[in-house]
């Protein structure tokens, strides 16, 4: 429950009064649903196989894509701690569900469907479909899902923080022209992945936002606060001189079997701009 996503989805659904178990690695914060969980130790994850969770969904990642690249133990904890606890929940009757990534993809190919071929570039995606491949071993017929998702954003994460801040009070903000993402929100992301984990359907899902450069997002937002889109200034990564080890053309995932069995759509770019200013509004 210390992940991004995994502490939005344990408080949205704690709130909502589901039954649920949240699991931190740091002992001193486990108390009461959170249960202390170190995928380094294995003797620790014998509190969630006995709390026998109908489901368990894995935010666990090491998600930094450099640290993927250097550190050897994030393919351990990628690749081989996480399908390894995920199996043993399975034999005690757990449906399990595994993030993935859209990432998977390589990023050159637009709107890949659940069924489409893989091109993983970077270590980090390289590590996430090992791990799909040892779930699908591991588990074989066992109820499990695996969800590859795009990217997930908050109002309190920059640079959206700061675009929100900034139109607010009537100034200007730059954005980049040359990034393309497909931005889904918490409360999207949320309520898929409960879906997905209540449903009886097995196998892979994606969970997707629309593909849009970083620019038309925040004209999007500008516009729905009000504010003109000359508001927005157009930047680039290279006036910036910043670079990215992954920088996909395309992000956005095609969703059909999604879709077709769970009857969940991609987000609009207007409701991911919509979802922004609605949280910080009424955080405010
Ligand atoms: N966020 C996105 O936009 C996005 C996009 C595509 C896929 N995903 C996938 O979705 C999942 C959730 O993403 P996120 O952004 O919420 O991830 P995150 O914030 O990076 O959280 C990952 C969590 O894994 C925990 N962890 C790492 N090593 C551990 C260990 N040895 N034992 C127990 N826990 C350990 C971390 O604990 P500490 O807090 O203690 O370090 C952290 O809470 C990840 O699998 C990620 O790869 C996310």
């Amino acid at each position: 429950m210390d992940s991004f996503i995994g502490s939005h989805v344990f408080h949205a659904l704690t709130s909502a009064d589901y039954d649920c178990i949240g699991t931190t690695r740091r002992a001193e914060k486990a108390e009461g649903k959170v249960l202390h969980l170190d995928l380094m130790d294995e003797a620790s994850w014998a509190g969630l196989r006995a709390a026998k969770p109908d489901s368990a969904i894995a935010f666990f990642a090491i998600s930094k894509l450099d640290q993927c690249e250097a550190d050897p133990a994030s393919h351990e904890i990628n690749a081989s701690r996480i399908p390894a606890l995920l199996a043993s929940l399975s034999e005690g009757g757990c449906r399990p569900v595994f993030l993935s990534t859209n990432s998977i993809f390589g990023g050159e190919r637009p709107l890949c469907n659940e069924d489409e071929p893989v091109a993983p570039l970077i270590a980090y995606s390289r590590q996430k479909y090992e791990a799909e491949l040892r779930i699908q071993e591991l588990l074989g017929a066992s109820s499990h899902a695996i969800v590859r998702i795009t990217r997930t954003i908050s109002a309190e994460l920059p640079p959206f923080d700061g675009w929100l801040r900034c139109l607010r009070e009537g100034a200007s903000i730059e954005a980049f022209e040359d990034f393309i993402f497909a931005p889904m929100t918490l409360p999207f992301v949320t309520s898929g992945l409960l879906k997905i984990a209540l449903s009886a359907e097995d196998g892979l899902f994606h969970l997707s936002g629309i593909d849009v450069s970083y620019y038309d997002l925040a004209c999007e937002i500008a516009l729905q606060l009000g504010r003109s889109a000359e508001t927005v200034i157009r930047t680039n990564s290279v006036t910036k001189g910043v670079s990215l080890r992954f920088r996909p053309s395309y992000s956005a995932l095609g969703m059909r079997r999604t879709t077709a069995l769970l009857g969940l759509e991609p987000l609009s770019t207007a409701a991911a701009a919509s979802h922004l200013i609605t949280f910080t509004a009424s955080s405010q």
